[in-house]
């Protein structure tokens, strides 16, 4: 059931006027920032996946299949084929754009997650502002909510909520702005399943070949919540005692459909997102109470079921890990990014770090000030 994603991408982007003229809401916001909605139009092959999420029973059984022990191996995910031809879709992706057209650094969220990670709203937030701090060494951000998340369009859990279909969506966003100005450098910032598909679009975009650097491929990726392999999502998928969003929070999320999950409580958020005494419970009360969003169950055996190709990553890639990652390395990432350094044989760099003092949210940990530092560090060498 792998397919390379390379060849799995044909995305057409909506050819669209320059960032940041269209469908801006005049509001103003902190940091010079403006929300924008974005149409994108993408084609892709869509999985077709079997499972059925009626209530949180179904969500029990499906974790059940997901976590055994032999999943994905010996019992098979649950998916049955692929569509014949490319599905195409057009979607509005809602996005907070900050600066003036500097490198852009294109930042994709998470599952269980909205944009607002990256530019938290909660009171005495600085120093875990992701987007003020790259606004202030100079950078310009695309901050976008994925599909089906937050100020982007609904998307059906199953059929469109899908990993392939997700990078092609970046790829868009990527061309979108080359569109407005085609000197304009990229960079790709992802956490977490966005950490996934920013190594995916930039893998796509190195393998396509009109998509060289200047026109359209990616200058630089940094990745944080990530250390390549699947192997640890065991954990985290128990952990986070998934139900059903709607039923959980109807006035929030009753017009999605069932197969949205989110995490049962607050403990469950901190368990998998956070690590004892290096963050402020404020803040994961934050993240729980609002900084979190539903994922599709689409999105999880769609990324499981993809061969990203690593290999054909030529930009530069730093990964930058909390050492204590329950997702990505199992609670202890000592030693366990050895093996993505050495999958990412074309890229022209890979500088990793693996022990920050930081659960999963890195970026919402105490030490986030530094992580940051680390990241705008990384751009500077590579002259961005
Ligand atoms: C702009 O965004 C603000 C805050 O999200 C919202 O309250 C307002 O209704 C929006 N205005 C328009 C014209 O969409
Ligand atoms: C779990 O796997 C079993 C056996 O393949 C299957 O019958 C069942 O539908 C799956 N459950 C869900 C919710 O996907
Ligand atoms: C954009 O803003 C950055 C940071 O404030 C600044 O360094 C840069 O010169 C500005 N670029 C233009 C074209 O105004
Ligand atoms: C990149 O693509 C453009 C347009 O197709 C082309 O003119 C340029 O030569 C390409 N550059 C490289 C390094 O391949
Ligand atoms: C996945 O991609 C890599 C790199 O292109 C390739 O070497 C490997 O054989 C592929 N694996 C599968 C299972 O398709
Ligand atoms: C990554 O490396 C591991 C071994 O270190 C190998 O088994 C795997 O096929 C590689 N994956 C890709 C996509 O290159």
């Amino acid at each position: 059931m792998l397919f390379p994603i390379l060849f799995s991408i044909h995305c057409f982007s909506a050819l669209i006027a320059a960032l940041p003229s269209q469908s801006e809401n005049g509001t103003s916001q902190p940091h010079g920032c403006r929300e924008v909605s974005i149409p994108i139009t993408v084609e892709v092959p869509r999985f077709l996946i079997s499972t059925e999420i009626r209530d949180d029973w179904d969500v029990a059984a499906l974790v059940f299949n997901l976590t055994r022990r032999d999943s994905g191996q010996g019992f098979p995910l649950p998916i049955t084929g692929n569509t014949a031809a490319p599905v195409k879709s057009t979607y509005d992706m809602g996005a907070t754009f900050c600066g003036n057209g500097s490198t852009t650094l294109i930042l994709t969220h998470g599952i269980l997650e909205s944009k607002r990670y990256w530019q938290p709203d909660f009171p005495d937030s600085d120093q875990y502002n992701f987007i003020e701090a790259a606004v202030a060494a100079g950078y310009s951000v695309l901050s976008y909510d994925r599909i089906g998340v937050g100020s982007s369009s609904r998307v059906n859990s199953i059929t469109d909520a899908q990993f392939q279909v997700q990078v092609a969506v970046l790829n868009s966003l990527v061309d979108h702005v080359r569109d407005a100005n085609t000197a304009r450098k990229v960079a790709l910032v992802g956490h977490s399943y966005g950490a996934y598909i920013s190594i995916a679009a930039a893998a796509a975009a190195a393998s396509n070949p009109s998509r060289n650097v200047s026109m359209g491929g990616v200058d630089a990726v940094i990745l944080t919540g990530f250390a390549g392999g699947f192997s640890n999502f065991g954990p985290f998928l128990a952990g986070a005692g998934l139900r059903v969003a709607r039923d959980r929070q109807p006035e929030r999320w009753g017009a999605l459909d069932p197969g949205y999950l989110t995490a049962v409580d607050a403990y469950a958020d901190a368990y998998i997102y956070y690590h004892a005494g290096n963050f402020e419970r404020r803040v994961a009360e934050w993240t729980h109470a609002r900084g979190s969003e539903p994922f599709a169950v689409g999105e999880l055996p769609s990324l499981l079921a993809t061969n990203i190709t690593y290999d054909t990553v030529t930009a530069p890639v730093q990964i930058v890990q909390g050492k204590y990652d329950v997702s990505a390395c199992g609670g202890n990432c000592e030693g366990q990014l050895n093996k993505i350094r050495r999958n990412l044989s074309g890229a022209s760099v890979v500088e990793t770090v693996e022990d920050l003092p930081a659960g999963h949210n890195l970026n919402l940990h105490l030490v986030a000030p530094r992580a940051f530092e680390l990241m705008f560090g990384f751009l500077k060498r590579q002259g961005l």
